[in-house]
C-alpha cells in the first residue's frame, strides 16, 4: 500500500512509526511531518518522505494523493478533519481515514456536543451554550463560585477558560462574546459547572457502526509538576490508567459509548475514526468531559507503544466497517511518555536550540523517542516547536517503564528544555516517586 499521514507532531511521529511495521506498507508520506519522521526511513527501512504540504492545504493534499495514487490518508490533527478533508477526498475518489466534517463536529464544536450528550443522556457536566453575554453571566451566577468557560469552536487548545470565582467567569465571557479573544470560534460559548475528580482520557476505534474501546490513559495537562502552571497540549501520559477496572470500563461502555452510538444511527452521523471522550471521574461516576474526533498526542505515542495489532487493518476496517470482527490486541506491558518542550512553552518560546543525545537515549532498550517540534538544520536537529520530543519506553511495570522513559529522557539536552518530573505519579501513590533528574 501507499499511504499519506497528515500531521506534523508526535502523534504523527507515532503513526508513521507503527504503520512502518507493516508488511502491508510499501512507501508512506508525511505532510509536512519533523525531522523524525524523515528519520524513520532510516529505521524502519521503508520508503518514508516528508512532503512540504501544509496539514489544512486541503486542494494540494488531495492533488499529492491523486498524483501519488495513494491507497489511504491518514488524518491526524483536528483542523483538517472540522475543514472537511475527508469530505473532499471521498467526492473525488480518495480513500481517507478520519470522521467527516459531520461527525467531526463533536470536536469542532462544545455547544453542539453538549446538547447532543443532553439529548442522548450521555452523563456531563452541567451547561448551557450562550451567543449573549448577559444571560451568560445569569448562567455562570446559578452555578456558584466557580466554572468552566469554553469557546464553542477550535481555539489551538486555548479555549477553555477554568473560572475559580463570578469576577473571573465574567471577565471570560466579555472575553469571548464581547472582545472576540477568540475570534468566531469564541462567538458561541459553553459554559459548565466546574468538575471534581481525577480526568482521564478514553479513545474508541469507530467505523460507523461499532465502537472498540482502548485501554485507559492519563495526560498531564498543565505545564508544571503537581498540575500547576497553564494548559498545554499535553507534557506526558501513560497507559494504562488505574482507576477505571474492567467493571467500570465496561460502565463507561454501557453508560457513554452505547448512547453515543445510538445518538449517531438516530442524527445519521457517520462517524469512522477515533472518538476520544475527555472524562472525568467524579464521585457521581464518569463524566464526559469535552469530545476529540482524533487521536490524542501523546495518548497516541502510548497507545501505540502498546498495540499488537497490524495499525493498517484497523485502519482499513475502521474505513470500510468490519471492526467487530476484529480483536484489539494491547501489549500487558505499561508504556509512559514524557514530553520534553521548548523553555517558555505553552507562552512563547526560543526556537532553532540543537539537541544533543537523541541517538543515545534510543540505544536504551524499550525506547521511542517520538519527534514533534523539531527540525533538521545542516547536520543537527533542531528544536522547532513548544512539544519538541515525546520520550516513550514501556516495560513490565509502569514504575520501570516510567524510570526507563526518564532514564533516556536524562540522556537529552537542549537549551531551555523543560519537562515534568512527576508523569504518571498519580498512578504510583504520591508525589515521592517524583523523579528528580
Ligand atoms: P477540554 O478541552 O474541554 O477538555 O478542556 C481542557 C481542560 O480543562 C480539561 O482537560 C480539564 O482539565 C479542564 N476542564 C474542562 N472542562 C472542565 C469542567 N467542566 N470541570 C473541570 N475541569 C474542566
Ligand atoms: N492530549 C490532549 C489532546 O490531544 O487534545
Amino acid at each position: 500500500m501507499k499511504v499519506l499521514v497528515i500531521g506534523s507532531g508526535g502523534r504523527e511521529h507515532a503513526l508513521v512509526w507503527k504503520l512502518a511495521q507493516s508488511s502491508q506498507i510499501q512507501e508512506m508520506w508525511c505532510a509536512p511531518g519533523n525531522a523524525g519522521i524523515a528519520e524513520e526511513l532510516l529505521t524502519s527501512g521503508k520508503k518514508v518522505e516528508c512532503v512540504n504540504i501544509g496539514a489544512e492545504d486541503l486542494p494540494n493534499l488531495l492533488a499529492f494523493a491523486q498524483e501519488k495514487r495513494l491507497d489511504l490518508t491518514v488524518v491526524g490533527p483536528d483542523n483538517p478533519l472540522a475543514l472537511g478533508i475527508v469530505d473532499l477526498f471521498q467526492l473525488n475518489g480518495q480513500r481517507i481515514w478520519g470522521p467527516n466534517q459531520k461527525a467531526a463536529r463533536f470536536e469542532a464544536s462544545k455547544g453542539f456536543s453538549q446538547s447532543f450528550m443532553e439529548k442522548y443522556g450521555i452523563p456531563t457536566a452541567r451547561a448551557g451554550t450562550f451567543s449573549d453575554a448577559s444571560e451568560a453571566k445569569a448562567f455562570a451566577a446559578s452555578l456558584g463560585e466557580r466554572c468552566v468557560v469554553k469557546a464553542d469552536g477550535l481555539a489551538l487548545g486555548k479555549g477553555v477558560l477554568l473560572c475559580s470565582s463570578l469576577s473571573e467567569a465574567n471577565k471570560a465571557i466579555d472575553e469571548m462574546l464581547v472582545t472576540r479573544a477568540f475570534g468566531n470560534a469564541g462567538a458561541v460559548i459553553v459554559i459548565q459547572e466546574f468538575l471534581e475528580g481525577m480526568e482521564i482520557s478514553l479513545h474508541a476505534l469507530c467505523d460507523g457502526m461499532t465502537a472498540k474501546l482502548f485501554p485507559t490513559s492519563q495526560d498531564h495537562k498543565r505545564a508544571l509538576d503537581g498540575d500547576r502552571g497553564l494548559n498545554t497540549g499535553g507534557m506526558g501520559c501513560y497507559s494504562p490508567a488505574p482507576f477505571l477496572d474492567h467493571t467500570a470500563l465496561a460502565e463507561v461502555e454501557k453508560r457513554i459509548l452505547s448512547p453515543w452510538l445510538h445518538g449517531c444511527a438516530s442524527e445519521g452521523i457517520n462517524f469512522h475514526g477515533i472518538l476520544y471522550p475527555g472524562i472525568m471521574l467524579t464521585q457521581e461516576g464518569p463524566k464526559v468531559l469535552e469530545f476529540n474526533a482524533r487521536f490524542g498526542d501523546p495518548e497516541t505515542q502510548v497507545y501505540l507503544t502498546r498495540l499488537e495489532n497490524d495499525l493498517v487493518d484497523l485502519l482499513n476496517a475502521s474505513v470500510d466497517g468490519g471492526l467487530d470482527r476484529i480483536e484489539l490486541k494491547w501489549s500487558p506491558m505499561p508504556s509512559v511518555c514524557v514530553v520534553m518542550a521548548s523553555g517558555g512553552y505553552p507562552g512563547s518560546y526560543m526556537k532553532g536550540k540543537p539537541i544533543k543525545g537523541l541517538q543515545q537515549a534510543a540505544r536504551l532498550p524499550n525506547v521511542k523517542v517520538f519527534h514533534a517540534g523539531t527540525a533538521r538544520v545542516g547536520g543537527e536537529i533542531v528544536a522547532n516547536g513548544g512539544r519538541v520530543l515525546g520520550v516513550t519506553a514501556w516495560a513490565k511495570s509502569l514504575a520501570e517503564a516510567r524510570n526507563v522513559a526518564y532514564a533516556a529522557v536524562g540522556e537529552i539536552e537542549f537549551d531551555g528544555a523543560h519537562f515534568r518530573h512527576d508523569i504518571a505519579a498519580k498512578a504510583l501513590g504520591s508525589a515521592s516517586e517524583q523523579v528528580d533528574n
